[in-house]
């Protein structure tokens, strides 16, 4: 069973091969109708429930949009509408779900919920976010990387914010594909060090400084993202905004990075919180790119999955 739960979980050579098709499906389809079917119809006839205990606009959108051009269906669920959020346990879901579709997407709160579906469900399961990680998107974001700037390996990624869960996995992509990671944050909202550990343990150059404009020297790519996840409580909101207040990407940070660095943000983004409009919108910033990109990265976990 090809489960695509977590970077660190998932072998460098299948992360490569699934960047480098994500990219050939993308020229493939050549600007076409964003509703046309691709070519090869590798989901013909297959089923895909997709399912969301938090919101979402792109994985919700790409994820349906990816298995419709594949020509497969989906089925978007809503966790608090489905029996699990009413006390059905998550392996009795899966094993039913198992019964009815051929892949599972789920984003949901706590990894210990991703790993009992994709324990207890016979067909294979995408983690479309958990507290803890967000391996979809840094597929993404590498494929989008390298799209603009060539081979990632050897380059130097600064983040500048909370150690949250997209931190997490461009910290194991960093271990997997062979760059170097920076975290600049209060040491309040550090990642978790075993997500720096694993980068480090797979020889990568890993560095927490406090000070974003020591950090960012020599960055190829400066990446943010909100100062309160989803999973955050609303009432710690005013406290993490002055903590990371002095961490905001904008012009000057940018400036300190290399001249050629590029600026990404999963989105969505606080316009002028941890990022300014003049960063977002400015030449250095890739973000609909990557926005874009999550539809393509998506396709090629999708078949990696299923093996099609
Ligand atoms: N970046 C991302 O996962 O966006 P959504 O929350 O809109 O899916
Ligand atoms: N860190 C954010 C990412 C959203 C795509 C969250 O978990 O809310």
């Amino acid at each position: 069973m090809k489960h695509f739960l977590d970077i660190d979980k998932t072998a460098p050579t299948e992360l490569r091969s699934m960047i480098d098709h994500a990219q050939s499906m993308k020229s493939a389809r050549n600007g076409r109708p964003k509703g046309s079917p691709d070519d090869e119809q590798p989901l013909k006839g297959r089923m895909v429930a997709l399912i969301f205990e938090k919101p979402s606009t792109r994985t919700r959108v790409s994820f349906d949009v990816g298995v419709r051009q594949m020509g497969g269906q989906t089925m978007v669920l809503s966790g608090a509408d489905m029996q699990l959020g009413h006390g059905e346990t998550i392996a009795d879901t899966a094993r039913v779900l198992s019964r009815y579709v051929d892949l599972i997407m789920i984003r949901t709160f706590e990894e210990a919920t991703l790993l009992e579906m994709a324990e207890y469900a016979t067909v294979p399961v995408i983690n479309g976010l958990t507290n803890r990680t967000h391996p979809c998107q840094i597929m993404a974001d590498l494929m989008t990387y390298e799209e603009h700037r060539g081979p990632i390996a050897g380059r130097k990624v600064v983040w500048s914010g909370d150690g949250n869960n997209v931190f997490a996995s461009w910290a194991q992509a960093a271990g997997q594909l062979g760059f170097d990671i920076t975290f600049t944050g209060p040491p309040t909202l550090d990642p978790d060090p075993a997500h720096l550990d694993f980068a480090r343990s797979k020889g990568s150059r890993v560095q927490v400084k406090r000070d974003p404009f020591e950090a960012v020297k020599g960055a190829d790519l400066i990446v943010t993202d909100t100062w309160v996840s989803m999973h955050d409580p609303q009432s710690a909101k005013e406290r993490r905004h002055n903590q990371l207040r002095p961490y905001q990407v904008n012009e000057h940070l940018m400036a300190a990075a290399k001249p050629d660095a590029l600026f990404m943000h999963c989105l969505p983004a606080h316009r002028e919180d941890e990022v300014t409009s003049a960063v977002m919108d400015g030449p250095q910033s890739v973000i609909w790119d990557e926005a874009e990109n999550r539809l393509h990265a998506q396709k090629a976990v999708m078949r990696w999955c299923l093996g099609v």
